[in-house]
């Protein structure tokens, strides 16, 4: 089949999931607590959430043994997992994709989430060396192995997205996408459309930065945006909060609604600190834009997909 002919079904997920590199995620973040991490898992379950995001790098590990341990107590059937690894431990945690690598990778990520299968592996990085189709071939052995579910790829350019799709075997790629960061929009979305790959779209919120709850005097926590986008940026969330507000609801929930309502968006994965950040981020799905509502916000971030 060549990359043209894929007419496999489009990967069908929860519209809404929870991303977990804040739980367990020690060498990522500052004071983290394990305890709220194990919290905001069983939050996110009990509330009704059946798609968990998190990979190897986030703890080495411990993000993954901490929903492992968790979902112990839940119906595993019910939950889709999705991990990613590719950093090696041997050469520095530099990205690794080389056939024997990963299918280790994805045997040690099933004893740490203590399950005999993965719904979503993703190759995190690509690294330098490895033909992606190669890359995407062995995890396709471990597909009909029953090891995982679905072939996903995050941070890849277009080009090794091409490459590794180049038998129609990827599934679902996951990418730096917000309403601050839309650069997916010009090629990589419409590619992914035509071949009826899933797209999961990280920093969703960009780091906390589209709950609302920063201002002018924060742009230094900001500072990959200039002073001009940054400005734009806090402007365009006073007009969503007013959008927010007819729907009683947050800043935050009203731009998680936004890319439940996108067709390109197979899901949302915000990530949360506390299990109080779960809550709130769940609530977003009783929250339906009118048309006007979507298109206003689009056109509110509009400079950011120039
Ligand atoms: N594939 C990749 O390479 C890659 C890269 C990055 C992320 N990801 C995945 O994508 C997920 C999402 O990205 P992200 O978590 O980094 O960023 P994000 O979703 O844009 O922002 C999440 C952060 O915003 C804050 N927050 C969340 N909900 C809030 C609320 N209701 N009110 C106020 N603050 C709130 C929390 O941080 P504070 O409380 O600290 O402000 C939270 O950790 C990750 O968890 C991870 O699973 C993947």
């Amino acid at each position: 089949m060549t990359e043209k002919s894929a007419n496999k079904t489009k990967l069908q997920i929860p519209k809404l999931g929870l991303g977990t590199n804040k739980v367990g995620g020690h060498n990522l973040f500052k004071n983290l607590e394990d305890s709220n991490g194990y919290a905001v898992i069983r939050q996110a379950l009990d509330s009704g959430i059946q798609l968990l995001d998190t990979a190897f790098i986030y703890g080495k590990g411990r993000s993954e043994e901490i929903i492992g341990d968790v979902l112990q107590d839940y119906d595993r059937s019910k939950v889709i997992i999705a991990t990613k690894a590719a950093q090696d431990p041997s050469q520095d945690f530099a990205p690794n994709n080389k056939p024997e690598f990963l299918k280790k990778a994805v045997d040690e990520a099933l004893k740490r989430l203590k399950t005999d299968y993965i719904d979503i592996f993703y190759i995190h990085f690509p690294d330098e060396t490895t033909a992606k189709d190669e890359a995407v071939a062995a995890l396709n052995e471990l597909k009909q192995a029953g090891k995982i579910k679905y072939i996903g790829v995050s941070n890849f350019s277009l080009e090794q997205i091409k490459e590794a799709n180049r038998n129609g075997q990827v599934d679902i790629v996951e990418d730096h996408y917000s309403l601050v960061h839309r650069d997916a929009e010009k090629e990589m979305l419409p590619y992914l459309q035509e071949q009826n790959i899933a797209f999961v779209p990280y920093f969703p919120l960009a780091s906390g930065l589209l709950t609302g709850k920063y201002t002018l005097a924060d742009h230094a926590k900001f500072d990959n945006f200039t002073t001009s986008e940054y400005e734009t940026i806090i402007k365009a969330l006073d007009e969503v909060k007013i959008i927010g507000e007819k729907h009683n609801a947050t800043v935050a929930q009203a731009i998680l609604a936004w890319y439940m309502a996108n067709p390109m968006m197979s899901t949302v994965i915000p990530g949360a600190r506390v299990p109080e950040q779960v809550t709130m981020n769940v609530a977003a799905l009783n929250v339906t834009l009118t048309a006007e509502e979507y298109k206003t916000i689009d056109n509110l971030f509009a400079d950011f997909s120039k």
